[in-house]
């Protein structure tokens, strides 16, 4: 299968490098990825076009004669790519414009999950400062205030401090259309669980857990994750089936209902409250960095389960098999992340991290980058190699992850790959794939 894949982050490594691990001589891939990622590029055929550009990606992917594409990102889909590459008949794994509305505007998902019966936070969706005001007072503290609209990851505030979510939700009705969603504080983990979709049918992966915020003891802004871990032995046996009926069937039906089938990835991100399971949010991708250890997992073909996806039929797939083993993945961060970040620092050790058994690194905000003088590169003729340098060029720069028996030999691993990679201004968690041992306790 020949599969166009959309999208050159953290993320979309992670599924190049499962679509080709998983590959075998029934479903042989060729991927054709885009280029920018000096992690993803080996993988594939890589090209340059603009993933946001719908009319660019149709024509790469009738070019190549794709039999799939997949699209990483939620701006792609947000920005109609999927309908576009749908017309010219070609299965696209990713939903329409109108189905990742669901991602797209907060507001939109908690009307779906009213009419669907899905458990959520009591919410206010504000347009006015003065429903602010009325929100906040209702709701009380903790204040959670989200941007209804996409906002990269930094849309979301979490805060005791009134004036703090005052200024949030200030900033984001300060825009055209500006609108607000605040809710209750929902307390408990928190469980991303990723369930393919085909318009009907919901096959749930494994389940991971992300550590949101900046620093060690989830202190500090929020992030768009620094680390995530696979399986969750704190969690109950039943969960996994739990979330299935009463979260995923239920939306992908009122989705149906709507005339908006949702095919692709619903990524579920749940609260294990006291009360029960709730839905803190729906994603219509992928999570990153939780698919570089849910995928780490996975022993059978992805190809074959994303063109199910894509074409209808996931009903008859046959079912993903899952490893044993356990996978950890820590964010190294720029400097500065999640605020103005410090890039450009030349990255030393990714070979030594890779060279221990079980470790890979993948790429998240990374370029390449001749290092050798431009006077020597400029007269140089054949046969002439410049040198290069992988530097650092976003917020988050690497995931190391590691696969073993156990959480906890996975999450050592993790760490001694993390111990070989050293670049100016680097951060990270040092304490992903820890829990409290009281956590077994808590949940519904
Ligand atoms: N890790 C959170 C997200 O992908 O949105």
């Amino acid at each position: 299968m020949k599969v166009l894949l959309v999208g050159n982050g953290g993320r979309e490594h992670a599924l190049a490098r499962a679509l080709v691990r998983t590959s075998n001589a029934d479903h042989p891939v060729e991927l054709v990825v885009q280029a920018g990622n000096p992690g993803l590029e080996p993988l594939g055929r890589s090209l340059v076009f603009n993933p946001l550009d719908p009319a660019d990606v149709v024509r790469r992917a009738v070019a190549e004669k794709v039999d799939l594409v997949v699209v990483g990102p939620e701006a792609p889909l947000v920005a109609g790519v999927a309908d576009a590459v749908i017309e010219v008949g070609i299965p696209c794994f990713g939903p329409t414009q109108a189905a990742a509305e669901l991602e797209a505007s907060k507001s939109f998902a908690k009307q779906i999950m009213n009419e669907a019966g899905v458990k959520t936070a009591r919410s206010f969706t504000c347009r006015t400062m003065d429903e602010v005001d009325a929100a906040l007072d209702d709701l009380g503290a903790p204040h959670v205030v989200k941007d209804d609209a996409l906002a990269a990851g930094k849309g979301v505030i979490v805060t005791e401090d009134r004036q703090a979510a005052r200024e949030h939700a200030e900033g984001c009705l300060s825009r055209p259309d500006g609108a607000v969603v605040i809710e209750d504080y929902l307390e408990g983990p928190e469980v991303s669980l990723f369930c393919l979709a085909d318009g009907t049918t919901a096959i749930p992966l494994v389940p991971a857990q992300d550590f949101k915020r900046v620093g060690d003891g989830n202190e500090g802004p929020n992030t768009g994750g620094m680390g995530a871990y696979t399986p969750l032995p704190w969690l109950r046996e039943d969960a996994v089936d739990e979330i299935v009926e009463t979260v995923a069937k239920p939306t992908i039906t009122a989705m149906k209902a709507r005339g908006t089938e949702f095919r692709g990835l619903l990524y579920c991100g749940l609260a294990m409250t006291s009360k029960g399971i709730r839905v803190v949010e729906f994603n219509v991708r992928f999570g990153d960095p939780e698919t570089q250890v849910v995928l780490e997992r996975l022993d059978s073909p992805l190809s074959e389960l994303l063109y199910a996806a894509a074409t209808g039929n996931l009903a008859d797939a046959p079912a993903p098999v899952w490893s044993t083993d356990a996978a950890v993945t820590v964010v190294l961060a720029s400097g500065g992340y999640p605020g103005p970040t410090d890039t450009g620092h030349i990255i030393a050790g990714i070979e030594d991290a890779e060279a221990l058994e079980g470790v890979h690194v993948i790429h998240a905000g990374t370029s390449e980058e001749i290092t050798s003088d431009p006077a020597d590169v400029a007269a140089g003729c054949c046969g002439f190699e410049p040198d290069s340098a992988i530097v650092n060029t976003g917020g988050r720069v690497l995931d190391v992850t590691a696969r073993a028996a156990t959480v906890e030999e996975a999450r050592v691993l993790a760490y001694e790959g993390v111990a070989k990679i050293h670049f100016e201004g680097e951060h990270h968690r040092s304490d992903i794939a820890t829990w409290p041992a009281d956590l077994n306790t808590a949940g519904a």
